[in-house]
């Protein structure tokens, strides 16, 4: 079993190659771009498991994916490539345009080419699936019903509106040529590996570098936390069970204001590294400008994975949090590693 994985040198692309090849024996073709987001010390610990294929390219190259689809025919793609932070869209949304929907494009047209060429047997197991995200379905108010798949798209930033065109095409391209997709909406990840411009690994960072903690407006704008070992392990049951040209929803029941999330991280750090000068890390929040087009809310309405995969997250947000803050005091050199350079040219830009 050869897997095609894309975006696999960032945050849950990453996660999901480390544990996919813990779990299954054949090989992971991971084709990474290898953007200011992708970061090759995410992937240390497979340095040395020849099963793990790492090639630098663009899903957009469509002579590049054609050949890695002829040289190592896959059974499976999943595809993580994207641009991904909501705030770079607003300063700049022309990467995201390109990458989301043209590369993405370029992507679907090179799949669909491969798997016509492949034998009835092959073809009958080949999947495609696409990782996308809740944000797709706009902003919800706090009384309203948390989003289903068949919730209407209504995207806000430049983002989620380039992610909601990828899940249209690769949608097309299951009805129209019959190309064997699937796709994910998943709430917000946290965990290990992820880029200090998130808000998690940012209230981490910032606080142990005694700089300002940046809330955006009042902070009250509700995100549903997922961990990131939960996102990958929804991925592989979609994988493996879910139904061809099928969207499913994945959360993970943990909704929290952004206040909420901040709070809980300082007060974590409180007991395992206190500051030196006795105060809380809550004393280094600051409320700033808003982010335009703030989505209020997003909850996720899970029960479509649940009842026909039998799939669950397993950690709760506080089993999942106490891990990621372990994560980050624990790999400083990591940390260190990414928050340098054009890192630290978008913190100048942005705050
Ligand atoms: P990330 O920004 O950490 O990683 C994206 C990876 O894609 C990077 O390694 C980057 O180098 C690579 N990439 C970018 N453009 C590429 C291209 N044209 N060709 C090949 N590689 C390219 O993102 P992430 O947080 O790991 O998110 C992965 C996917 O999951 C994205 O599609 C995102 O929309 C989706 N998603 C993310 C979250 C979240 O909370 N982070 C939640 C739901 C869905
Ligand atoms: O919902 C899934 C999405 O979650 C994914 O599709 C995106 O790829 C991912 O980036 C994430 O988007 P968000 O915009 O929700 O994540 P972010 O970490 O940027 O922000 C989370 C919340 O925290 C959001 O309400 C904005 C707020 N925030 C963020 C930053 C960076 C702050 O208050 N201060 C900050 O400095």
């Amino acid at each position: 079993m050869i897997i095609l994985v894309t975006g696999g040198a960032g945050f849950i692309g990453s996660n999901f190659v480390i544990e996919w090849l813990s779990k299954n024996k054949g090989s992971v073709i991971n084709l990474d771009k290898l953007t200011y987001a992708g970061n090759m010390h995410n992937l240390d610990s497979i340095k040395e498991n020849s099963e793990h294929i790492f090639v630098h390219g663009d899903i957009g190259d469509i002579e590049l994916v054609t050949q890695l689809l002829e040289k190592y025919k896959p059974t499976y793609i999943v595809n993580f490539a994207a641009e991904s932070h909501v705030d770079r869209s607003i300063h700049g949304p022309e990467d995201f345009i390109q990458t989301n929907i043209v590369s993405t494009f370029h992507f679907l047209e090179s799949v669909r080419f491969y798997w016509d060429s492949l034998k009835a047997k092959e073809k009958d197991i080949f999947r495609l699936l696409h990782v996308s995200t809740d944000e797709v379905y706009g902003s919800l108010e706090p009384n309203e019903d948390a989003f289903t798949e068949s919730y209407c798209y209504k995207p806000n930033s430049p983002y989620s509106a380039s992610k909601a065109s990828a899940d249209h095409l690769v949608r097309a391209y299951n009805k129209t040529y019959g190309l064997p997709t699937l796709v994910t909406n998943c709430s917000n990840n946290y965990g290990p590996y992820q880029f200090p411009e998130k808000l998690i690994p940012l209230v981490i960072y910032n606080a142990l570098e005694n700089k300002d903690i940046p809330i955006y407006g009042d902070g009250q704008q509700i995100r549903d936390w997922l961990y990131v070992n939960d996102h990958c392990n929804a991925i592989c049951y979609v994988l493996e069970s879910g139904k061809i040209g099928n969207v499913y929803n994945i959360g993970g029941l943990n909704e929290k204001t952004n206040k909420n999330v901040i709070d809980a991280i300082c007060s974590m750090l409180d007991k395992l590294r206190p500051k030196e000068d006795g105060q809380s890390y809550k004393s280094q929040i600051k409320y700033i400008k808003d982010r335009a087009g703030h989505d209020k809310r997003y909850a996720i309405d899970a029960s479509k994975i649940k009842h026909d995969l039998a799939w669950f997250p397993i950690e709760t947000f506080d089993s999942g949090m106490k891990k990621t803050v372990q994560w980050y005091l624990e790999n400083q050199n990591w940390v260190k590693s990414v928050a340098s350079g054009e890192y630290l040219e978008w913190v100048k830009k942005h705050y």
